[in-house]
């Protein structure tokens, strides 16, 4: 039923609202664990998608663990949900683990005398130096985040190392932080913001800051992303122990 009132999946990228779509419905345990979903034909026809869209976004959920699949017996919800740890992951990693290609296209890639509000972000003297990094990131063609970020020039000497992703340019120096802070706050994208994301001026976005610490305390980098409300979920675990 949640599936089918669905009107905005007949949309660009409808996989990835599709995919939405069912991990809703799996969470509210409209279909049970262990119970099938209907099939890819009866999927395509009611909700008046390609059989790729369902196909790809059935795939994504089966690799994310949700769902399973038996050759010739159909999809069921798995028995046991793996949700992901609230681990320290990249934009990139993000987007392979759900079986998306991610890539970034930069507006500024450059070293530059740190900013006072910079410094103390990252705890540096003034006068120092930080790379900076502007980039718009993409799931295939689909604008999902702007992106700004800011390391230190010591650990990360020059900003065209950073060819897609920022934390495996960090691995190669062994600075890739191990502990993050990150707040996240709802904001309403401004004009320009909303052009780059492909969205109305105003639409809801996710705003998020990080703060990435080495082992000794450092601060390695710090990130304040923008990402679009309508196609991006953060799904955290929380535990008593
Ligand atoms: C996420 C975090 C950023 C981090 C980025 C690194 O988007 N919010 O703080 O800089 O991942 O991702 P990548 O290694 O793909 O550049």
């Amino acid at each position: 039923r949640r599936l089918c009132d669905d009107s905005a999946i007949h949309q660009p990228l409808a996989y990835l609202r599709l995919r939405r779509a069912i991990r809703n419905v799996i969470e509210h345990r409209d279909i049970e664990p262990g119970q099938t979903l209907p099939s890819e034909r009866d999927l395509s026809r009611v909700l008046n998608l390609s059989r790729v869209t369902i196909r790809k976004a059935i795939a994504g959920l089966v690799e994310e663990g949700l769902l399973t699949q038996r050759h010739g017996a159909g999809t069921f919800v798995a028995e046991r949900i793996v949700k992901p740890m609230s681990r320290l992951t990249s934009f990139t990693e993000d987007l392979r683990a759900r079986g998306l290609h991610p890539r970034s296209e930069f507006s500024e890639r450059g070293i530059g005398e740190v900013t006072p509000e910079e410094a103390m972000a990252l705890n540096l003297s003034p006068g120092s130096l930080v790379v900076r990094l502007h980039r718009v990131r993409y799931a295939e063609d689909e604008p999902l985040a702007i992106e700004r970020s800011v390391v230190p020039a010591s650990v990360l000497p020059d900003p065209m190392l950073v060819h897609d992703s920022l934390y495996e340019a960090l691995e190669k120096f062994g600075c890739r932080p191990r502990r993050a802070l990150q707040r996240l706050r709802a904001v309403s994208l401004g004009a320009q913001q909303a052009r780059l994301l492909h969205v109305a001026t105003g639409s809801a976005g996710l705003n998020i800051e990080r703060r990435g610490f080495l082992d000794d305390g450092r601060v390695v980098e710090f990130t304040s992303s923008w990402y679009r409300g309508d196609i991006y979920d953060f799904v955290a675990e929380l535990q008593t122990d």
